[in-house]
């Protein structure tokens, strides 16, 4: 049984078409040893990636990957256990570049992104707001 997680991130500031080149280089190198696989999709300073496998390699990589000073706001959208086949079974780390001119589909693609970030950040936002709302409710004088 496998592990899926998705999450969804912002460059930090001045990250370079290097560091882009490294954090490819080092995924493929380290998922290929870990049987890691995924695909990691860019847009105008977006990342959206799936990564999946073994569970517990999975899980350490996404806690690695978390803190990695290369992006921010890195939001967890999804972890899926029990999984029994691979959505990229061929690539230790695919990369998309939704900005790349020869994507046909790159407009809905990048439309997509951003509005899975703009629903998670809304998603943040209320859960904040309610929490806030049940710590009142306990704290009424
Ligand atoms: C957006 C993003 C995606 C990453 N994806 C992976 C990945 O799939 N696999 C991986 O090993 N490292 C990935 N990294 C890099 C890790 O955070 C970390 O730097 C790396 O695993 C360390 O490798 P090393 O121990 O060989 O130096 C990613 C980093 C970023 C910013």
């Amino acid at each position: 049984m496998l592990t899926r997680i998705k999450y969804i991130s912002r460059f930090a500031p001045q990250v370079t078409p290097q560091d882009l080149k490294a954090i490819l280089d080092e995924s493929v190198k380290n998922n290929q040893k870990k049987g890691v696989t995924g695909v990691l999709a860019i847009s105008k300073g977006l990342f959206f990636q799936i990564i999946e496998g073994p569970r517990a390699d999975v899980e350490e990589l996404y806690k690695t990957i978390a803190f990695d000073r290369r992006h921010e706001d890195v939001l967890l959208l999804n972890v899926e256990h029990s999984i029994s086949t691979r959505l990229y079974p061929d690539w230790s780390m695919r990369v998309l570049d939704l900005d790349s001119d020869s994507r046909a589909d790159g407009q809905t693609l990048r439309f997509l992104l951003r509005a899975t970030l703009d629903a998670r950040r809304l998603q943040k936002d209320l859960t904040s707001t309610l929490e806030r709302a049940i710590w009142k409710e306990f704290h009424k004088t």
